[in-house]
Order: structure tokens, then C-alpha cells, then sequence
């Protein structure tokens, strides 16, 4: 991992040396600062690819937003790309941010696996390139990893249902479904793993029943992570197993796209006590659900911490320095270990959303009317 992580380094320090070049000898005894100032003045901005894998859905817009508003305060041009969630959009996306010079590629992947070709490229120039939020796999190109810590995500959401089913102080049995997302993300593996690490030995005592018997991650994933897809999912397995009035006590979805899906179909088919449903993203439809009683929480991911680990990360490449990581140990993308930065997830549910959401300045009040 050691040596990963070094060679990792060294490509960064040397893409640098070679984009700066023997401009930087020059400029060796003045500040950071000041050589930001002078080359705003000359208007060589440093320009940093940022490839984004949709539009539709709210979190990814404002991942996007924030990457640019706060690289562009640190000094540097962004080429901001969204691919609408088609890899070979993405693939062409990135192909041109590498042909326009760009110094340093942050890439959140549709596909973590479809990426290869363009990256060897971007390795080939000495381009760093650090994978947003989803790691991109089989890929020695990839240099940093800054996300959330995806595996929390799913204790938090697993440990949400076990305190509102009561599940170690009273009999139960309870019913539960499960939705997790598109089987290309890393990500779902780890949020998959999480919660059902917690909820497991309750499903293997017969404390929670999964009445449609689907729970191996092949049979509990959702395509792209759409919402049409979890609420054709949530709708058969309602006619199947929940059209005679058997109440559902809980259903453990992923993120918030998959939650809107089960609460669509719920609303259209289902009509015992509602049932606990968990989310992940806080999108503003999500929180007006929760508001409405209709969605228990949702992890709440501060994007404007994640965007700022990233600057942090692109201004140390830059500077041919160590970028702040915290992790050294979880993410494999299957040719070592990528060194991580990863921020700490939390949950916003009906209680504690002012705090939160508005407080914190994510959201304002009216947006959630
Ligand atoms: C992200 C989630 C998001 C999901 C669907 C995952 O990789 O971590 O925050 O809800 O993708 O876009």
C-alpha cells in the first residue's frame, strides 16, 4: 500500500513539476499566494477537469456547484462537466477536459468500472486524477479518493431501524424490504454491507421477517439508482406480499431516489400503518417526505465538506505535497489501496432537521415548503 501510495505521490509532484516547469525555480522563494495572485494577473489560471455523472438528481448539481465555487475562490479555472449518466458521455467528457490541458481530473464515475481507456491516458500525461465520492475501479491512474464513509452510511441507516422497531426490547417479528443502489457504484456495496451488518442477526433470529425473501445484494439492487426502477420493484413486491393488509414495518433504502420510489408505490398500493423508511442525501422532495410523515430520515452528506477536502487535495498535488487523508485501509479499487479522505455522515430525521439542514445553511426554511 506504502509503495501505492508513494508512487502516487510522485505522480503528482511530477505532473506538476512538468505543468509549472522551470517557471516554478523562478518562483521558488515567493508564497503560495503571492504566485496565485501573479498568475490570476497573467490569467494563467491552473484548469481543473470536474466530471459529474447527472443532472437529475439534486445531489450531484450541487457537488458540481460547490467543486466550482470553491476551486475558482482558490484561484483556479474549472471545466465542469455533468454526463447524464451515460459512460460514454462521461469517457468523451474527460477525453476533452484532458486535450484542453486541464492539470488535475476529479471524476465522481457512473460506471466505476467503465473508465480505464481515458484514465490510462490521463496517467500516460502525468494528469492526477482523484475520484469524488465513487471510487473508480481496476484503475492505477487514480491518485486520491475523497468521499463520505459510505460503510457508516449504512450503520447509521441499519441502527435507525433497530431503534425505532425497538428491536433489542421488544418480540417483534417485524417486516422488512430492502433497496440498495446500482451494482457499478462501489458505493452501494459499502452501504449495503453497513446496514445489513447491523439488521442481519435480527433477520437470522426471525426477529425481522423479509417477507419477498429478496435480500442478497444481486436481488435488492436498483439500476442506475432510479427511482422508476425501486418503485416497479416495491410494487410487485407489495402485490405479492403485502395486498392483504400484512403490515410492513420498515424498508431500508439506500439513498433518497430509491426511498422516492418505495413512497411512490406505497402511496399508490399499500394502505396499512406506514411503515419506517430510511434515505441518504437529504434531497429537498426527500425532507419534504420526512416533514409529511412519509420518510423517517435521511443521512444527511454535507457536499460543501466534500468539495472542500477535494480543494485541499488538488491544491497539495499542486504543490507537489501529501494532500490530508484519513484513511489508508478500505478502498481497494483492485490495484491497491487508494488513499482516502473520508467526512462523517449524519442523519436528519423530523426532530433534528432544523438543526441540521437549516442551522447549518444547507437548506432555508421556505425551500422545504
Ligand atoms: C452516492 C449517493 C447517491 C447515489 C445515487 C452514490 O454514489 O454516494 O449519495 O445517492 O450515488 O446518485
Amino acid at each position: 500500500m506504502k509503495k501505492k501510495f508513494l508512487s502516487v505521490l510522485l505522480a503528482g509532484a511530477m505532473l506538476f513539476t512538468a505543468a509549472v516547469g522551470c517557471a516554478k525555480k523562478k518562483d521558488e522563494t515567493k508564497s503560495e499566494d503571492t504566485k496565485q495572485e501573479e498568475s490570476q494577473k497573467t490569467g494563467e489560471k491552473t484548469l481543473i477537469g470536474v466530471s459529474m455523472p447527472t443532472k437529475s438528481l439534486q445531489r450531484w448539481n450541487q457537488d458540481g456547484d460547490n467543486m466550482k465555487q470553491q476551486l475558482e475562490a482558490a484561484g483556479y479555472e474549472v471545466e465542469l462537466q455533468y454526463a447524464d449518466d451515460k459512460v460514454d458521455q462521461q469517457l468523451n467528457q474527460i477525453e476533452t477536459m484532458i486535450n484542453n490541458g486541464c492539470k488535475v481530473l476529479v471524476i465522481a464515475a457512473i460506471n466505476g468500472d467503465s473508465l480505464g481507456t481515458v484514465l490510462a491516458t490521463a496517467k500516460e500525461k502525468n494528469i492526477p486524477v482523484i475520484a469524488y465520492d465513487r471510487l473508480i475501479m481496476n484503475s492505477d491512474a487514480v491518485t486520491y479518493y475523497a468521499t463520505f464513509d459510505n460503510y457508516m452510511v449504512g450503520t447509521i441507516q441499519g441502527n435507525y431501524i433497530k431503534d425505532q422497531l425497538k428491536l433489542d426490547s421488544t418480540d417483534g417479528p417485524y417486516n422488512i424490504e430492502i433497496f440498495t443502489g446500482d451494482p457499478a457504484d462501489n458505493n452501494a456495496n459499502f452501504f449495503y454491507s453497513g446496514a445489513m451488518d447491523v439488521l442481519n442477526p435480527y433477520i437470522e433470529s426471525g426477529k425481522l421477517v423479509v417477507k419477498s425473501g429478496q435480500k442478497d445484494f444481486k436481488d435488492v439492487a436498483t439500476a442506475g439508482w432510479k427511482t422508476e426502477n425501486a418503485q416497479n420493484r416495491m410494487d410487485a413486491i407489495i402485490s405479492s406480499n403485502y395486498a392483504d393488509g400484512t403490515q410492513l414495518d420498515a424498508v431500508l433504502c439506500s439513498n433518497d431516489s430509491t426511498a422516492l420510489g418505495v413512497e411512490n408505490s406505497l402511496a399508490a398500493n399499500y394502505n396499512g400503518k406506514y411503515p419506517i423508511i430510511t434515505g441518504q442525501d437529504c434531497d429537498v422532495d426527500n425532507v419534504k417526505n420526512m416533514l409529511a410523515g412519509k420518510q423517517s430520515m435521511s443521512v444527511f452528506k454535507d457536499t460543501r465538506d466534500l468539495a472542500k477536502q477535494v480543494v485541499e487535495m488538488v491544491k497539495a498535488i499542486s504543490e507537489g505535497k501529501e494532500a490530508p487523508i484519513n484513511n489508508t485501509k478500505d478502498y481497494d479499487n483492485g490495484t491497491g489501496i487508494i488513499p482516502s479522505y473520508l467526512c462523517t455522515p449524519v442523519f436528519a430525521d423530523a426532530n433534528n432537521y432544523k438543526e441540521i439542514l437549516i442551522d447549518s445553511g444547507y437548506y432555508t426554511e421556505d425551500k422545504l415548503k
